[in-house]
């Protein structure tokens, strides 16, 4: 069985330029072309797109379908689409429609060129606009929110139109096991023989809760495999670094998954923090990637208490028309490890009579406090070798 189809129903189009003679051509021809730094924001989006997660995107958008995706959820073509991708800048300079560009990496050192540019639009978002924007999109306009605060400090301007890739940012260097493009993905699950494959979203080391998700969504929909897919861009203040999940979630999969049953990788993108509507953008890129089903559980996406618990599974119901869509939605219930029942199970299968006592419920400040005193969770909650290595990284942090 093929895979599912990219989304727009055409093939995948990663914007990396494949032939390497083309690229070393390009890489020549940028520095003759005037440069802007991007945005890290914007540097995630251009390696999104170069990867082919953006399908059927062909560059940055401009205004109208920046403001038709946020309030519509699609662009002025009618492309179904969840969330602005933008090249914004405080300030555009002489950079003009129709100018040639190249656009710098913020996060590598010198700041390499990463893509070309051949600017369609520059155009400037009202305060009316980045407000309307910043309220459909994030469902809050509360600048202590790490996602609304980082889409309202990298200017009002923005510029549009096609780009080229020329690489990856740092993504490849830094997770050379773990990074990988839509379109890796695919031909390695094709390899395996993979068609009906779940997706695991996720920006955290994978606690005992988040393992058996897996599993339970594994061995409801009889998947051929599950796609375990991390974020590795830039998250907020406090939350874990990547290698240090990367480390925590390959020690779970090799100890406690069938072999051959899970591919561990990651993309390079910052974290939203969007909750729904980021959870809508997980499931297309997911679709780009392949997969058939994607895991929206408890706060997917969230942060802090600006979404319900499900909001993000309730906005598939809400906002996304029928058929916008092939990849569906695995519902995932508030779980946990049960005492009574000895395993992991979602909330709403408990038996009667089960209250919230009756389960394992740790919250991120304890488990973290626990970790930073060299104390394992217990393995209800976090497997042994995960805890170990949470420790021995907390350990560190903390004497720093
Ligand atoms: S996320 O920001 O990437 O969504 P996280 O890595 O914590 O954060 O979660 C990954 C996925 O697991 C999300 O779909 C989330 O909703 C789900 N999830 C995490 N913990 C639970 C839980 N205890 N019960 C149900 N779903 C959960």
């Amino acid at each position: 069985m093929a895979l599912i189809e990219p989304h727009g129903g055409g093939n995948l189009k990663p914007l990396f330029v494949m032939d390497e003679a083309q690229r070393a051509d390009l890489a020549k021809e940028a520095l003759t072309l005037p440069s802007i730094v991007i945005s890290s924001a914007a540097a995630g989006n251009a390696v999104m797109l170069g990867g082919g997660y953006f399908t059927p995107l062909e560059g940055f958008m401009n205004k109208a379908d920046a403001l038709g995706v946020a309030t519509d959820l699609k662009t002025a073509s009618g492309l179904f689409w969840p969330t602005p991708v933008l090249n914004m800048v405080e300030d555009a300079g002489a950079i003009k429609a129709g100018d040639r560009i190249a656009l710098r990496d913020p996060n590598v050192a010198g700041n390499p060129v990463l893509a070309i540019q051949d600017v369609k639009a520059v155009e400037t978002f009202t305060d009316d606009e980045m407000a309307l924007m910043t309220q459909k999109v994030y469902r809050t306009d509360d600048m202590a929110h790490p996602g609304v605060k980082a889409f309202n400090t990298v200017g009002k301007t923005c510029i549009s139109g096609p780009i080229k890739v020329l690489n990856y940012s740092y993504f490849e260097k830094d997770f050379p096991g773990t990074f990988r493009t839509a379109y890796q993905i695919r031909e390695e699950m094709e390899k395996l023989g993979w068609s009906k494959v779940v997706a695991f979203q996720t920006r955290n080391p994978m606690h005992r809760a988040h393992e058996e998700l897996c599993r339970m969504a594994y061995n409801d929909l009889k998947c051929d495999g599950i796609l375990i897919h991390m974020l590795l861009g830039k998250l907020k203040a406090g939350d874990i670094p990547a290698d240090v999940r990367d480390a925590c979630i390959r020690k779970m999969v090799e100890l406690y998954f069938e072999p051959n049953t899970v591919l561990v990788t990651g993309y390079g993108f910052d974290m939203l923090y969007a909750g729904p509507r980021e959870a809508v953008l997980h499931a297309v890129f997911r679709q780009n990637t392949g997969c058939t089903h994607l895991i929206v559980g408890r706060d997917h996406a969230g942060v802090g208490d600006y979404y319900g618990g499900f909001d993000a599974q309730t906005i598939f119901d809400e906002e996304v028309p029928a058929g916008a869509l092939k990849i569906e939605i695995y519902r995932a219930d508030h779980t946990a490890y049960s005492k009574v029942l000895n395993k992991v199970i979602m909330m709403k299968d408990a038996p009667e009579g089960h209250t919230k006592e009756d389960f394992v419920l740790l919250s991120g400040t304890k488990v973290r406090e626990m970790l930073g005193q060299g104390i394992a969770p217990p393995p209800e909650f976090s497997r042994p070798e995960v805890a170990k290595i949470l420790m021995d990284y907390y350990q560190i942090v903390d004497k720093k």
